[in-house]
């Protein structure tokens, strides 16, 4: 008999991995309290921007296998609950806030089925696995608890899940690995990499790839900074340092910093885990790659102050782009949209535009003006800042821009525009880390 399968968590984990699993052949329901999302969800329509997973929910959704409720209780039959829900930064402190991780996990247990497996797949502090399955030892001692972590970026959410680059399970028992090997069975026929582990290995797995990650984009960052110092160019050290197979040439492009819903919380809900620990001393480089993070942001309104003025509130910009990153509709932690608001609080009038992430920036930071046409948005301007790389901006005619704005002036933020062709149109193009 086929398994049975429930994702607690509706959000951009959980709703990928819902269609995902519906798409190998799972009959799958997805829990959500939101009752808005489970109604979007029903529909076959999805509450947020993901390339490709609108249309694998939609036809999921009529094989009849992929259904959505609010009510814990229709779970009951399912084998295996992937906990799916979010980890977001304490209101209070740099941890990470684990509410919804208890609540679910509280919420399912008076409905799990003799031999039923909870997964957890949300990023968590190393040791709650283990605290979780104590907690279901007492109100659940018929079901088991594994540590299942998720790699998947945004963007690229739907080919992560399928064909991830390695599948991580932490488990106490053979039998839990069994029964994760058979709802992934078609993922490792494709040869996908299998590593079993201990429940605390499981949960650290992804807080390490993902300070890793975090550390490679904070170090490009900073030697940024010193080739603007010293007069070097950032970009042609990448691609230099990048030939190196030991070092590698992804995650080395320099700009404004990484953001998101994962790699900002995740480094500071680490450190905060390391200090309980007491083994702080051993992420506190962590500290400067968060520090090195904000300073990349910071970098972008020195430019514009120096060149304009200290004082803004004469001048008008344009952003291109809110995202955290092209591809989504995600502005969680956002370095474009954080540099957009510190320009408007500065005084300067800011216009954004962003192909997808306009309505969830509003909903944010409702003072800012939004364009949803780059030519509206760069109308009159003295500078325009390029902050997140959309395809559509690297396909700008820099000419056409140049008779709308006030003053030809460009920031790249990201550096991903072609300065030559903007510099060929009359553009003084400014780009970070990069000095000639
Ligand atoms: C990340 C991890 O990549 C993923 O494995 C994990 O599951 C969740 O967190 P995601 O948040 O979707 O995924 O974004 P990612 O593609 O990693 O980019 C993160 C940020 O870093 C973005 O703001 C991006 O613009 C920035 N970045 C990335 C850089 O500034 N430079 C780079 O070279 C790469």
């Amino acid at each position: 008999m086929a398994l049975k399968l429930s994702v607690i968590g509706c959000g951009y984990l959980g709703a990928t991995h819902a269609a995902c699993m519906s798409s190998l052949g799972f009959e799958v329901i997805g829990i959500d309290t939101d009752a808005n999302k489970v109604a979007m969800l029903n529909r076959g329509e999805l509450p947020f921007y993901e390339p490709g997973l609108d249309s694998l929910l939609a036809s999921e959704m009529t094989t009849g296998r992929l259904s959505f409720s609010t009510e814990f209780s229709d779970a009951a039959d399912a084998d295996v609950h992937f906990i799916c829900v979010g980890t977001p930064q304490s209101k209070d402190g740099l941890a990470a806030d684990l509410t919804y991780v208890k609540s679910s996990v509280t919420a399912i247990a008076p409905h799990l089925k003799a031999g039923a497996l909870v997964v957890g797949k949300s990023t968590v502090p190393v040791g709650t696995a283990h605290m979780l399955r104590e907690q279901l030892a007492q109100s659940a001692p018929q079901a088991d608890l594994a540590w299942n972590p998720e790699f998947l970026r945004e963007g690229f959410a739907v080919e992560d899940t399928l064909r991830p680059n390695r599948l991580v399970v932490g488990v106490v028992n053979d039998r839990a690995e069994a029964i994760l090997k058979d709802v992934y069975k078609p993922i490792i026929d494709l040869g996908t990499p299998w590593i079993r582990a201990d429940l605390p290995t499981a949960e650290l797995v992804k807080v390490a790839a993902n300070s890793f990650l975090a550390t490679k984009i904070s170090f490009i960052n900073a030697m940024a900074e010193i080739c603007e110092a010293a007069g070097g160019d950032v970009t042609v050290l990448a691609k230099a340092i990048g030939y190196d197979p030991r070092i590698g040439s992804r995650f080395l492009q320099a700009g404004i910093g990484f953001g998101g819903g994962c790699l900002p919380k995740d480094i500071r809900a680490f450190m905060a885990r390391a200090q309980e620990l007491g083994a702080n001393q051993a992420l506190e480089f962590l500290r400067e790659i968060d520090a090195i993070n904000l300073r990349a942001r910071q970098r972008v309104i020195d430019v514009v102050r120096a060149d304009l003025s200290e004082d803004l509130t004469q001048y008008k910009i344009a952003v291109l782009g809110a995202t955290f990153k092209p591809d989504s509709d995600d502005v969680r932690d956002s370095p474009a949209l954080d540099i957009a608001v510190q320009l408007n609080a500065a005084g300067a009038k800011v216009v954004v535009h962003d192909p997808k992430g306009i309505e969830p920036a509003r909903k944010r930071f409702p003072d800012l003006d939004y364009r949803e046409s780059v030519l509206d948005a760069v109308k009159d301007v003295d500078v325009i800042l390029h902050l997140t790389e959309w395809k559509e901006y690297r396909e700008l005619d820099p000419y056409a821009i140049g008779t709308l704005v006030k003053s030809k002036f460009l920031i790249d933020g990201r550096n991903m525009l072609d300065r030559e062709k903007w510099r060929q149109a009359g553009w003084r193009v400014h780009a970070l880390g990069r000095t000639d």
